[in-house]
This record gives C-alpha cells, structure tokens and sequence, in this order.
C-alpha cells in the first residue's frame, strides 16, 4: 500500500489523555488533498513490531500544508496509542497511508445531523469545515464526560456557534437519541461516532423510528482484543503463521510479509475480508461489517479485529 513520509510539527494535549499532532510532509510539499470524515493509517515502528492505527484527519480539507490527529490514550492499548503518547516527539517521522474516507457526508441529504461522543468528535471536525463551506443545513451534538474530557470545544464554538450543541454529562445533561430524530425534515441523514453503547442508541432509535438505513451513517474503529494464541494456515501458499496472544490476525500475517487489503483496520469496511476453509476451533468475530446470517455460515473473517479460538485456521489466501 502506498504511503506518506510525514513529520510531528507540533504536539499539544487538548483533554485528560487527549494529545492532539500536528503532521507536515517530510519534503515540505503540500499532502493529498482529502474530504472531510477521512482518516489515516499511522505506522509505528516499536523495535520488530509495528502498530498500524486509523485516525480521523481534524484539519480543513482546504488546508493541504498539513494534516492534524488526535489520539486518546486507551487504558488497554496493546501499544498503538501509547506509543504516540510515550514515543513520539516533535521532529518523528512518520509514515502513514494516503486518507481514505470511510464516512463522508451524504451528498443528497437535506439536513445533517451529526453526533459525537468524546473521542469520536474527531471525524467532524473536518466535516464540519465542508459543511460549511458548502453552506449545507447542519447541527453538531457532542456529548462528553467532563469538560476536562471534551477536546476542541472552543474551537468547535468559534467555528459553528449555535449549530454546536454539548452534552455535559458531569453537569447531567445527557444527549436522548429520541427527542433528536423524531420530527425531522424528510431527506434527513444522521451521522455518529462515539463509543459503541452511543452509536447503538443512535443505530437503534433510527431504526426504531422508522428512517432508512441509508441516511445513517456510523463509524467505530474498533481495536483488536487480545486472545489465546494460535496458528493460520495459508491454503494457497501452504505457509504457516503464528498469531501471538496480543496482535491481530492481520498484524501477524503482515510481520510474516503476507499481503493483506485493509482500509479502516477497526472491523468497520470490509476490505480486509478472507475466506475461511477450515478450523478446529470457533471464529470470534469481533468486527461490524458481517451480518448475522454471514456469521453464522463461518466461511469469512475479518483479520483485522477478529480472531479464532483454535489451533488453527485455514485461510483461502
Ligand atoms: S480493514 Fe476494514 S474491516 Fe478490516
């Protein structure tokens, strides 16, 4: 997969365990131009391991002298997150791939309404820049823990004023998917980024309330969970690889220098999906891409968030 060779510009915290990087290119040329709701894959090389993490790009997508991510600390990181956190400084290269936009806004649509929850304000920052731009009807719904957890709320407030509307949990004020989706003009789209127990509400409470699927949009990366070893056997090049305890199936047949698609590496494209001929265990599937019915049949995986509780498995690849 191609990529960019960026530098850290600058690094400032911007919450409790927020800390926000600001990446120039390496040549001092202008970066790809991008839409807003697009996001990156960072590499981090930590000693023989390397961490590949998507971030929502922050900046204006008119801004092409640099891109800015925010990253939260996750207290369970397997060392992506933390490796930016402990690791990197201003003046670190870095290399990430070319953005790729995974959650855009409808271009139909009449009204947008977007909702955020902590860390999952990060995508709208630069759809809120588009929207703008583009003078589309809009309103954005940030809930957050405490003030000290919200990050750009100053800047959100300077840029979009009454379209802005926070939730303050500490303060008691909790965001009702209800009251916000009933009532709204017809060609509505809603979007929504958060934790997933945020992302369901919004999931269910659209479907509940009768509005096509298609004006709902979501978007959750979701981090591979640590398991028992095991092995994937390679059908097509009849190679063997070992999936240690505490990295993905994708991670572990990238160190091993198989070549596998990906796009968003948090189980939410299905770019990374492979055929499953055998096991002789049960797969765990951990991505939001796969139906119920696809689930069930046991013949796809998604390496990229999923595992197997096996010895091994075989993959058609
Ligand atoms: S890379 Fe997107 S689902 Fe795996």
């Amino acid at each position: 997969m191609s990529h960019l060779n960026v530098i850290v510009s600058a690094i400032a915290d911007v919450a409790e365990g927020i800390r926000h990087f600001t990446l120039v290119d390496a040549a001092g040329r202008e970066l790809p131009g991008f839409s807003g709701g697009s996001h990156v894959v960072v590499s981090m090389r930590a000693g023989a391991r390397t961490y590949r993490n998507a971030y929502s790009l922050l900046s204006p997508p008119s801004d092409r002298s640099n891109y800015q991510i925010a990253v939260r600390l996750q207290e369970n990181s397997r060392g992506g997150s933390r490796f930016m956190h402990e690791q990197v400084q201003v003046g670190t290269a870095l290399e990430i791939a070319w953005p790729v936009n995974l959650f855009a806004i409808s271009r139909v649509g009449r009204k947008h309404i977007l909702v955020a929850g902590g860390i999952g304000i990060t995508p709208f920052m630069s759809q809120a820049h588009d929207l703008l731009r583009t003078g589309a009807n809009f309103e954005l719904h940030y809930a957050f823990r405490s003030p000290r957890h919200a990050a750009f709320v100053d800047e959100l407030r300077r840029l979009l004023g009454p379209r802005l509307k926070c939730y303050d949990q500490s303060q008691g004020q909790l965001l009702d998917p209800a009251a916000l989706l009933s009532h709204q003009p017809l060609g509505t789209h809603v979007y929504v980024c958060g934790p997933g127990g945020m992302v369901d509400a919004v999931l269910d409470t659209a479907a509940r309330l009768g509005w096509p699927d298609a004006h709902v949009h979501h978007e959750e990366f979701l981090a591979p969970p640590v398991g028992e070893p095991f092995a994937i056997r390679l059908a097509q090049s009849q190679r063997v690889v070992e999936v240690g305890a505490e990295e993905s199936m994708l991670e572990a047949m990238e160190a091993a220098g198989v070549d596998v698609p990906y796009l968003c590496r948090g189980g939410a494209c299905g770019r990374c999906e492979l055929e499953v001929l055998a096991t002789d265990g049960v797969l765990e599937h951990h991505d939001h891409y796969l139906s119920e019915d696809e689930r069930r049949a046991g013949n796809k995986i998604m390496p990229c968030v999923s595992r197997a509780k096996c010895t091994f498995i075989e993959l058609n690849l």
